[in-house]
């Protein structure tokens, strides 16, 4: 099993302002929770014990919310507000948080590499925090890459997923070959390529499995034209060393939410507030009602 995890969560989000002027983009509350929430706790569902978190500036309030407020548990105890004290039981998550600061912005594969001594010798999941894996984060997809990765000795495994063509240049996209056993070999990767220019259509989808040769590769790159360094060039160097990089899709009900922009963070946040066990199907007659009102009118 793999049991760190690296969660950058640096970006300065700037396609999301002004709401992300003084917040993280990763706090921003999808339904209920923050971002960054779901992030962890499908982590943790998935075995991970230590997170790492690659921060910036302006970015505490992460480092807040995962951390106990005694003087806000004292409140509720007082008041014998148990419903309450209970939406903060994520404090008592099985995980160790450590934070570790990406001091320019140099791209995700610098971000990276701010974890490679907290990684050490040992194998580590990169999650982004800006990603959340299936309505409320249920995926066991980082356990399956971590199993795979250790079934055939990768040194690399990258979740994947189909988009339309129109937007391949959003994503990192991989040409895959299939192999006899059954496993998606990745030949080559290509960051943000053209509709023209792509290999394919599977996307990579925000979660990573990684041997420490990936600070290798991080190390040996050059900034991009833009002084970034790519992590998908790391990858990219890893599958031109002949080493065994592989694909594992996302199941259907495990599809990747992006809050990198307002469209799709506004889809998020409505699909996860209509599945919200208390809210959602209060929710969703306001939306019909709402939606038929607007197309009568029209
Ligand atoms: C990053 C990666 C890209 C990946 C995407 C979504 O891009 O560089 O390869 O497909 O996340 O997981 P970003 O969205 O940070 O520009």
């Amino acid at each position: 099993m793999i049991r760190s995890a690296i969660v950058p969560v640096a970006g300065h989000g700037t396609r999301l302002l002004p709401a992300t002027k003084s917040q993280p983009k990763e706090m921003l509350p999808v339904a209920r929770k923050p971002i960054v929430q779901y992030v962890v706790e499908e982590l943790v569902a998935n075995g991970i014990e230590q997170i790492l978190f690659v921060t910036g500036r302006n970015k505490s309030s992460i480092e807040n919310h995962f951390d106990t407020d005694p003087e806000l548990t004292r409140v509720l105890t007082e008041g014998n507000k148990k419903d309450l004290l209970a939406e903060l039981d994520f404090e008592d998550l099985e995980a160790h948080f450590f934070y570790t600061r990406q001091r320019f912005q140099k791209g995700l594969g610098d971000a990276v590499r701010c974890g490679e001594n907290f990684a050490g010798e040992q194998p580590v999941i990169v999650a982004l925090g800006d990603s959340i894996l299936g309505i409320n984060a249920q995926s066991k997809a980082v356990s399956r890459m971590a199993q795979l990765f250790e079934e055939k000795r990768a040194s690399c495994v990258v979740a994947v997923e189909e988009v339309p063509r129109e937007d391949v240049r959003h994503y990192g996209i991989v040409d895959v070959v299939p192999g006899p056993d059954g496993t998606l070999r990745i030949n080559r990767i290509v960051e943000k390529p053209s509709a023209e220019e792509a290999p394919s259509t599977l996307a990579v989808a925000g979660r990573y499995a990684f041997s420490p040769l990936i600070f290798d590769m991080i190390n040996r790159l050059k900034p991009d034209k833009r002084g970034e360094i790519q992590l998908t060039d790391a990858i990219q160097m890893l599958c031109e060393e002949g080493k065994r990089v592989l694909a594992l899709p996302l199941r259907e009900d495990e599809r990747r939410y992006d809050i990198g922009n307002f469209p799709s963070y506004f889809e998020t946040f409505v699909e996860f507030a209509l599945a919200d066990p208390q809210y959602g199907d209060g929710f969703r007659k306001w939306l019909e009602k709402t939606i038929g009102k607007k197309a009568a009118k029209a």
